[in-house]
């Protein structure tokens, strides 16, 4: 009998599949809360397999005192900066993750929504408006600007930066200049897309949006000489991870107005907003940013999809068949 324990309700889509296979004990985590370290150590070290989502923390402690019963940890999301990979290979733990083309659609709306609701001051007006503060049309209220025709500047440019390439040279015609480790021609055949140094995108782009993984290459990537290369006139979008950027150092330049906002789903210290609440500056009290709670892919279809994978992943394990998203 294969033992999976499953941190998390997720779509019962991918739960079904696993429940049509003999021979497997499923185990849904009940408590109402977000499982503890304690209970995942206790829970893995009964499992041969963990379905776990983003926020379990397999570090090397944690994978240490779980033991040798663990085969795999099929995790529920896209990134695995969760996983200690070095340390799972170490106990030859095979690992997963649920990239697909809904995660893909959902991050890249998500990312144009926060372009927009940043460009057009769409929270700004909302509140606005509820506070009964609209007494009549006036030409110089809340002044935002225009996407269309500006330049936008993607660093990571894998299946969704590529997306939100896609979507913004079709809607709004932006001009799209890029940073990745390497040369991305469909992108730039596709949307014109030109490669350039990560100084030059960070001074000639309106909009910078992050779509890359964190590891110890991508840690505080943007810091406060990367914001200081930036017009005052720009905006910052983060659906990627929050330890990319130095929070901090943005917060900082976002109060001072040395760049226009930012549109920010990750945090640094996440589910923290701000690292340190009682610092001076908090992201949580500036006008100029979205924040949204780690949702860029919570659409139904993106979480039906990743349910599915998740599902598959284990299968093609329990079968020794080549696993679809095998890290
Ligand atoms: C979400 O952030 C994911 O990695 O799936």
């Amino acid at each position: 009998m294969t033992e999976i324990f499953i941190t998390h309700s997720i779509p019962e889509n991918g739960i079904k599949m696993l429940r049509k296979r003999k021979n497997i004990k499923l185990n849904i985590y009940k408590g109402s809360k977000r499982i503890t370290k304690k209970e995942l150590i206790k829970y893995g070290q009964k499992s041969d397999i963990i379905l776990s989502m983003l926020t379990e923390k397999f570090d090397a402690l944690v994978i240490n005192k779980i033991g040798s019963k663990l085969k795999m940890i099929a995790n529920y999301s896209v990134g695995f900066d969760n996983i200690d990979i070095a340390e799972a290979k170490k106990h030859k733990i095979t690992i997963s993750n649920t990239p697909c083309n809904a995660v893909n659609e959902a991050v890249a709306e998500h990312t144009i929504a926060l372009m927009l609701g940043l460009a057009h001051r769409i929270v700004e007006a909302d509140d606005f408006t509820r506070a009964g503060k609209y007494k009549g049309w006036n030409p110089t209220l809340l002044l935002g600007t225009d996407v269309l025709g500006k330049t936008v500047g993607i660093i990571g440019t894998g299946c969704i930066g590529s997306a939100v390439a896609k979507r913004l040279q079709d809607g709004f015609g932006v001009n799209i200049i890029y940073y990745d480790i390497k040369k991305n021609k469909q992108l730039e055949r596709i949307c014109k897309a030109k490669l350039c140094s990560m100084n030059e995108l960070l001074k000639k782009s309106d909009f910078v949006t992050l779509h890359l993984p964190l590891n110890q290459h991508t840690r505080h990537l943007i810091g406060a000489k990367e914001i200081a290369k930036m017009k005052k006139t720009a905006f910052l979008i983060n659906t990627a991870r929050g330890q990319i950027i130095d929070e901090v150092a943005l917060t900082r330049a976002l109060a001072r107005g040395d760049i226009a906002g930012a549109g920010l789903d990750v945090y640094e210290c996440e589910p923290l907003i701000d690292c340190n609440p009682k610092d001076k500056y908090e992201l949580r009290k500036l006008k100029n940013v979205i924040l949204t709670p780690h949702t860029a892919s919570a659409t139904i279809e993106a979480r039906r999809e990743m349910s599915k994978i998740v599902a598959k992943n284990i299968l093609a394990f329990l079968d020794k068949k080549p696993i679809p998203n095998k890290i």
